[in-house]
């Protein structure tokens, strides 16, 4: 353990990149010598604009974007895009379809709902208690966009392959899976994530946002609610989360300096996540809680063969250096959440508690 710090295997607000930390401690006091912090410093002020524009860069090269995309960022987190994506985009009585995989789908699709907008569930796994992703799902061809969750935080199941939309267009849900792997964004028109797991603090949901999409935005909806607002303005309509913004900048350095990419990302991440997986399958006492074929690289979602010790090995973790292990508290059970910022060493440590938790019994 470095710095008495604890491995944090926290869903979000989670884990960052030491790296990161340590930097920002070091910048801390006198940002790029203008003397003032970066939560002193002014929005319009070039050190901010050169944090901003370096942020959008680097975005930019590492999802591949081309110019059709803005990358913009906003405040009222992922929930916040719940509403605005139908508010935005069918304002002229179009439908949109939906994919149902859990707690954050549904909560998008009540968004959509409470507007009246005439939406479709295409597909849905609450039979089985979100414990796979939908296949072969069929869209129906006047939907304006497709909205899936791509990653499930809280029930641990994840897309591997993006669906075939037949050309309807993307509005994807990254929260938790945002920038851990390559993506082919040929059929993506939004893609959306808070920033509190994978890429940054709370505060600051990052929107990559392709132009047709912002060509539907209307302009008879609150100004603050309007993505055009925040295309036009490069995200400066108003005071932005300057500090997450910066924090965000550096994950993005780190990524792209330090870990070389998505492609390297990806690779760092199925390796964590298959040791991780093939563990609990090998074991007797532990059981992973997704479809196989439908297993999160994000979150590892498990239960022990007894529940009833499943305060133990969380409490038991916890004054171990392992945190953050307990299952949301809409389902319980446990879950490793092991985004990018999570290292080997992290992983290791907990097969290496899991095994002697069993063995202590
Ligand atoms: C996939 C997903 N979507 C949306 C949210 C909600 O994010 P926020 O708290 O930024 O509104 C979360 C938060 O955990 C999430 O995991």
């Amino acid at each position: 353990m470095i710095h008495n710090r604890i491995h944090n295997f926290n869903a979000g607000p989670a884990a960052l990149p030491l790296p990161v930390l340590q930097e920002i401690q070091q910048t801390f006091l006198n940002f790029q010598g203008s003397g003032m912090s970066i939560t002193e410093i002014s929005h319009r002020s070039i050190w901010f604009d050169d944090v901003i524009n370096d942020a959008i860069e680097r975005t930019k090269r590492l999802l591949k974007l081309d110019d059709q995309y803005e990358v913009l960022f906003l405040q009222g987190g992922a929930s916040m895009q719940f509403c605005m994506i139908p508010l935005n985009f069918l304002s002229d009585g179009k439908s949109a379809d939906y994919i149902n995989t859990g707690t954050w789908s549904t909560k998008a699709i009540k968004e959509a709902q409470i507007q009246n907008k005439p939406i479709k569930v295409v597909a849905s796994s609450e039979d089985e208690n979100y414990c796979y992703i939908p296949k072969n799902v069929s869209f129906n061809g006047d939907a304006a966009f497709v909205h899936l969750t791509s990653n499930n935080t809280i029930k641990g199941t994840q897309f591997s392959e993006l669906p075939d939309t037949n050309n309807i267009p993307m509005v994807i849900d990254m929260s938790s899976d945002i920038m851990s792997r390559p993506l082919d964004m040929s059929n993506i028109g939004m893609i959306y994530a808070g920033a509190q797991k994978n890429i940054g603090p709370a505060g600051v949901c990052m929107v990559i946002i392709r132009k047709d999409l912002l060509a539907l935005c209307p302009d008879h909806i609150p100004t603050m609610l309007n993505y055009s607002t925040y295309a036009n303005k490069k995200s400066m309509y108003n005071t932005p989360p300057c500090f997450s913004i910066y924090t965000i900048q550096l994950v993005l350095k780190w990524l792209e300096d330090t870990i070389g990419g998505l492609e390297q990302m990806d690779a760092l991440n199925r390796e964590k996540g298959n040791l991780l997986y093939d563990f609990i399958d090998n074991s007797k006492f532990y059981s992973a809680t997704a479809k196989k074929d439908s297993r999160s690289l994000m979150n590892v979602t498990f239960k022990l063969k007894d529940d009833s010790l499943e305060k133990s090995f969380v409490d038991k973790a916890f004054e171990k250096g392992l945190g953050g292990l307990k299952g949301h508290r809409s389902v319980g059970g446990c879950r490793a959440s092991i985004y990018n910022a999570t290292r080997m060493d992290a992983i290791n440590a907990l097969i290496s508690f899991m095994k002697d938790f069993e063995q202590k019994l």
